[in-house]
């Protein structure tokens, strides 16, 4: 059986890919949802290696100011074994295995969306990545959050950059993974300042701690771990992520989660916490816990999909047959996913008790 997270990954693919032509129908309905997790933060908080630490990878473009100027829709497939590889949607023949082409990849299609200036774009780029050593999860990458324009950029940038960031996290069915900064102040984090807007009872944000390692001698991050800084339902993860001196020196991603996880479990403040601390944990928690929310959403979505295979239906025989059309071919392919869909989630269904545990 297909994994559940996968087969939503497909779907949203889908959703995507028919563009306009998916205006009128209950598609962009369909992707509002299906549950995502949306990572935010304000800018260098720590977003791209939090990213990089879950997939054990460096495959994110960094470097100061706005780097990531469009959503980036990462979608992390769990294989058995094999060699890692990475694939765009928007070039599906081209398996990529070498990680700083990835980075390149996605720079480039950056500027192919917003040219070479400085803007930004809510057109997401999507990317796969196939390995071992990651947890089946999906994650959105969304631009940091900025109190300032620089040169060469328009004044409306920082609203602009806020309202894409709202418009992702205001569906109920976004998870929301908030980064900040452990060496600041809590009270002006603008992941918890924009978070709180619309889940101010934090009970679908997760709150990640970065840079505990950078903290003034003297101070430690224990009020904030255990929740009485900022309270949220579920309990606040810490991570160590690589100093910018570690990535000058290319310290390589598995040997810096080592270290983070004995820097937890050797440190006196942050030894009975250290079994909940740490990049692998999050991924888990956050791969299990997006499991949970799809499967408590799959009445729902069925009868989502079902609505959206009848109007396919409708509009496939509206346009006639034999299906020419670029629009006939692609709304084709996305009612085959419906289909295959619907298929699996009865079978997910079976497997599940009332109470939402697989038997
Ligand atoms: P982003 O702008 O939110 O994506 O932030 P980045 O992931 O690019 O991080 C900004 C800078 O902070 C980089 O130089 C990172 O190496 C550094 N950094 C991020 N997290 C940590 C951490 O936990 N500890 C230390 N020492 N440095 C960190
Ligand atoms: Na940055
Ligand atoms: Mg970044």
């Amino acid at each position: 059986m297909e994994n559940l997270i996968a087969l939503v990954n497909r779907l949203q693919r889908a959703c995507t890919a028919l563009g306009d032509h998916g205006e009128e129908s209950s598609l962009p309905t369909l992707w509002d949802a299906l549950p995502s997790i949306a990572v935010v933060g304000g800018q260098s908080s720590g977003k791209s290696s939090v990213l990089e630490s879950i997939v054990g990878k460096d495959f994110l473009p960094r470097g100061s100011g706005i780097v990531t100027r469009r959503p980036l829709v990462l979608q992390l497939h769990r294989i058995d074994e094999g060699k890692e590889y990475a694939e765009f949607a928007h070039a599906p023949r081209k398996r990529f295995t070498d990680f700083a082409a990835v980075r390149k990849e996605i720079a480039d299609e950056t500027d192919r969306e917003t040219g070479r200036s400085k803007q930004i774009s809510s057109v997401p780029i999507y990317l796969s990545i196939y390995s071992p050593n990651v947890v089946n999860l999906t994650l959105v990458d969304l631009p940091g959050l900025t109190k300032v324009a620089v040169e060469g950029q328009s004044d409306s940038i920082v609203m602009d950059i806020e309202n894409m960031v709202r418009s992702y996290i205001e569906k109920p069915n976004c998870i929301i993974l908030a980064i900040s900064p452990a060496n600041q102040d809590l009270a002006t984090s603008d992941a918890i300042k924009i978070s709180r807007e619309v889940d101010p009872k934090g009970e679908r944000t997760f709150g990640v701690l970065t840079k505990i390692d950078l903290m003034d001698k003297g101070t430690d991050a224990v009020d904030m771990l255990e929740g009485r800084s900022y309270k949220l339902q579920f309990p606040w993860i810490g991570v160590v992520n690589r100093s910018q001196a570690d990535i000058n020196k290319n310290t390589d991603m598995i040997a810096a989660r080592r270290r983070e996880r004995e820097y937890f479990a050797n440190t006196p403040e942050y030894r009975h916490l250290a079994h909940r601390m740490g990049s692998e944990h999050l991924g888990k928690v956050l791969s299990k816990h997006l499991e949970t929310v799809i499967k408590s959403r799959i009445p729902g979505l069925q009868s989502l999909i079902n609505k959206t295979i009848i109007e396919i239906e409708t509009e496939l025989s509206r346009l006639g047959k034999p299906i020419a059309t670029d629009a006939g071919g692609k709304l084709y392919m996305i009612m085959e996913i419906c289909r295959a869909f619907d298929g699996n989630f009865k079978e997910h269904l079976d497997g599940v008790r009332p109470g939402g545990d697989k038997i």
